[in-house]
């Protein structure tokens, strides 16, 4: 019989009941192969004679080393390392002012979800210590479909548009003539490309912070990074920035506990999330709002279109609205925690976009990268990605199709069928877009808007205390010490400059470098805002 080694009750939710259909469990059960005939010997090959060649008819052999041959599927371009965990979403109060989204709405509902938490930069077997920003990423199966918050546990990005997204994944992974280094920054490549982009000083301030080495995925905040829409019944639009914020508090590790944790077990955090679950001690985050109305969109002193920023939360308070339990261990890694499908494009109604570059250009990307990644368009029929609701549609055939379509007709508008699924009228919940108005000039370019580059940076500089200023000030000198090309360390430099004086001074030292005399400022960036013209222009006086 089967052995339940979990300690802790594992309570099911209306989406992991929906998974049972389509587990297997082989305890008692016999043998045999995918067409079901019973197996009588799988451990020796069929031969000719008694030391004779093993033979092409032997279709036992064939059929189970040719699924061996094909186990393996793409990691994925990032966020290729993560651990996963179903849980559910209960939301405190209803939300009707801001949102007519179903499931923050009702007291009463346990929303389930899936949560992956991921590194970015390292591959699947890399270490879970690694100085990276961390994902945060949850499927939310609600009665209206799947919404995904796909966050970071850093509140801002490196970039501004999402363009740039394959430059600065190239440049943060292992570099590609000899693939070193795995799971670091600390290499040429991506300094170099990081010295060139001042739009990414904030990012790097918290990612040379504490908050790179997290103690725990349970002691980690999550944060959606753009600006989103929030639309209630009324039409009326707010923008909203998401927050995950953990009841444990927020905990890091220093970054020689990180080496030695890395060295003795990579799996540290995999370990933790698995262990902590199984013993009944649920990880629990608060879902946190900062609401900003239309109105005050002009407001601040940055664009909120622009994820190199964050809104301060003295200007904006984050409020606490609803709560995450993680509460079941996955049964099977590769089912459930690798083939989920992430997609900020899964929205539900009263849940809407904004024009952020970086956000867009996610709408296009993740989709693109499941195609091949789950070998095809119907990977939202794996189970772990379908919505809790019956899906209906004229969507047909490609590889792998499970769902067996009945009727004559699969296209809209038809008088022939009689089992045609119709569409829904925004009353009755139909999703309808953000009704924005555009009027505009169509221009490949970036809005005066978005120069800052430094304050936010300073900000959060000058907010840590003294240790944690002193841990960034060590990472940094630790990271660049490691680039070898010296006008990159230079460059990097110049940077800092820019962010506070005292940062760059007590780096140089630590690299045996001078401050260069010519520092890049906010001013001078282009006003096309082309960053390749950056570092030809020097500051005045
Ligand atoms: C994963 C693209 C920015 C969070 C991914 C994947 C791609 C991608 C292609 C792999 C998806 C898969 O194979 O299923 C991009 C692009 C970005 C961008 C093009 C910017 C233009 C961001 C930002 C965040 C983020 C700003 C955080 C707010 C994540 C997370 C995952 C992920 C958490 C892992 C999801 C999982 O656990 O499966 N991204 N990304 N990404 N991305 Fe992004």
């Amino acid at each position: 019989a089967a052995i339940d080694k979990k300690l802790a009750p594992q309570p099911e939710n209306a989406k992991t009941e929906s998974l049972a259909a389509h587990t297997a469990d082989a305890a008692g059960e016999i043998m045999n192969t995918n067409t079901g005939l019973p197996i009588n010997d799988d451990q020796n090959s069929l031969k000719a004679g008694d030391r004779g060649p093993t033979l092409m008819d032997d279709f036992i052999f064939r059929e189970k080393m040719t699924h061996f041959d094909h186990e393996r599927i793409p990691e994925r371009v990032v966020h290729a390392r993560g651990s996963g965990a179903h849980g559910v979403f209960k939301v405190y109060k209803p939300l009707a002012e801001y949102t007519k989204a179903a499931f923050l709405n009702d007291t009463e509902v346990e929303t389930p979800v899936f949560v992956r938490f991921s590194t970015v930069a390292g591959s699947r077997g890399s270490t879970d210590l690694a100085r990276d920003v961390r994902g945060f990423a949850t499927k939310f199966y609600t009665t209206e479909g799947n919404f995904d918050l796909v966050g970071n546990n850093i509140p801002v990005f490196f970039i501004q548009d999402a363009i740039k997204f394959p430059d600065l994944v190239h440049a943060v992974k292992p570099e590609p003539d000899n693939e070193i280094p795995q799971a670091a920054s600390a290499h040429d490549t991506f300094w170099d490309f990081i010295s060139l982009m001042p739009e990414s000083a904030h990012m790097i301030m918290w990612t040379m912070s504490d908050r790179a080495i997290p103690r725990s995925y349970r002691m980690m905040e999550g944060f959606g990074v753009h600006t989103f829409r929030l639309i209630n019944d009324e039409g009326k639009a707010s923008f909203v920035k998401f927050h995950w914020k953990p009841l444990l508090g927020v905990h890091s590790v220093a970054w020689d506990e990180a080496q030695n944790i890395s060295g003795k077990d990579p799996d540290f955090h995999r370990r933790d999330l698995w262990d902590a679950i199984e013993s009944g001690a649920y990880p629990e985050y608060e879902l946190g709002l900062q609401i900003i109305p239309e109105e005050d969109e002009f407001k601040y002193d940055f664009d909120l279109l622009d994820s190199t920023k964050l809104v301060p939360e003295e200007l904006v308070p984050v409020q606490r609205v609803g709560k995450l339990t993680l509460n079941r261990n996955p049964d099977n890694f590769f089912a459930e925690t690798e083939q989920i499908a992430y997609h900020i494009g899964h929205v539900v109604p009263g849940i809407d976009f904004t024009n952020d570059p970086l956000l867009q250009g996610r709408l296009f990307s993740y989709t693109d990268t499941q195609l091949t990644r789950l070998g095809g368009p119907n990977f939202q029929e794996i189970p772990i990605n379908r919505p809790i609701v019956p899906v209906h549609n004229n969507q047909r055939d490609g590889f792998m199709r499970q769902t067996i379509n009945k009727g004559k007709t699969s296209y809209s508008p038809n008088s022939l069928g009689n089992n045609d699924p119709q569409q829904v009228p925004e009353s009755a919940g139909g999703f309808v877009s953000y009704r924005e108005r555009i009027d505009a000039r169509k221009e490949r370019m970036r809005n005066k808007s978005f120069f800052d580059h430094f304050s936010q940076a300073r900000l959060f500089f000058n907010s840590q205390s003294d240790p944690e200023k002193n841990h960034i000030i060590d990472a940094l000198t630790f990271e660049l010490g490691k680039v070898k090309t010296v006008a990159i360390r230079e460059r990097m430099l110049g940077i800092l400059a820019q962010i506070e004086k005292s940062l760059a001074t007590q780096v140089a030292y630590g690299l045996g470098l001078h401050l260069p005399e010519v520092l890049p400022t906010n001013q001078s960036i282009p006003a096309d805002g082309n960053p390749a013209d950056y570092q030809s222009i020097q500051v005045e006086g």
